[in-house]
């Protein structure tokens, strides 16, 4: 695992874009594994950004998204799949057939997460997956207690997380107490994978998730066990970090981050 502390948010999530068009340019086949949420939110701004003013191409990308909650309809402004549509695929010359989520609508449930896992691996797996982490620690929407060699299956949210994704619907109860979630085990058989973590409400969980020991109370902490897993956070999220000055130090020194450091957004 390697982690890198960025002066804020935006410049946080700009290093992630630029991690994503790197990938995306040295390989325009990328089966690009997505997240959402509000951290989110800024990458998918710089993509777009990007795809617009550097011609950063998506023709030939697949993307396979971390989750769904389960009984809202693709046009529900709370459902995941109207948020990728908003926030990045159409605002970007990716080929709609080609987006994948769970379908969080499906009659047969286990059928439809056995087959998202047969489509993963159809498309040869995930290059890079995209993660953000949930306040309880949970990836995708893996909460406590999830086997860290789980796969794809409906899952019931904590109270927790109902109550912090709850603001973002209109009305209280209107969002969903289930839903279908990529497994840790699914989430780790990613190629490569970069966490974003920003702001200091996420200070605690993330020094739980990278410092602290592998426990499936901590769905986040597995991907210490990752080959290749970059952590990409602002100073708000990293005051609980221990080895801060080390991390500076990689960051300042090693070449793969030459071409980071200095760079303008
Ligand atoms: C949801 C998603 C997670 C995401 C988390 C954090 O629960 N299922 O994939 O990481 O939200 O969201 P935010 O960035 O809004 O804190």
């Amino acid at each position: 695992m390697e982690l890198v502390i960025q002066p804020d948010a935006e410049r946080a999530a700009w290093l992630v874009a630029s991690l994503i068009a790197k990938a995306l340019r040295e390989k325009p086949h990328l089966v690009l594994g997505l997240a959402t949420g509000r951290t989110m939110e800024r990458v998918y701004n710089h993509l777009v950004r990007m795809h617009r003013d550097d011609k950063l191409d998506f023709s030939l990308c697949r993307t396979f998204n971390l989750d769904e909650y389960i009984g809202l309809p693709p046009d529900n402004p709370g459902s995941y799949r109207y948020y990728m549509d908003h926030h990045l695929f159409n605002h970007i010359n990716i080929d709609h057939r080609n987006t994948f989520l769970p379908d969080g609508m499906a009659t047969d449930l286990k059928a439809a997460c056995r087959h998202y896992e047969e489509m993963i691996l159809e498309f040869g797996g995930v290059d890079l997956q995209l993660l953000g982490i949930g306040s309880d620690g949970h990836i995708g929407f893996n909460e406590p207690l999830s086997a860290l060699r789980s796969r794809t299956r409906d899952k019931a949210l904590t109270p927790s997380t109902i109550a912090v994704n709850g603001t973002l619907f209109n009305k209280p109860g209107e969002m969903p107490t289930r839903a279908i979630t990529m497994g840790v085990g699914t989430i780790l058989d990613a190629h490569a994978i970069i966490l974003l973590v920003s702001g200091s409400t996420k200070a605690d969980i993330l020094a739980k998730a990278v410092e602290g020991p592998i426990t499936s109370m901590v769905s986040a902490s597995a991907l210490q066990l990752h080959p290749q897993c970059r952590v990409v956070v602002d100073e708000h999220a990293a005051v609980k970090l221990q080895a801060q000055e080390y991390y500076r130090w990689i960051f300042a020194t090693e070449p793969e981050w030459a071409g980071f450091r200095s760079d303008k957004q």
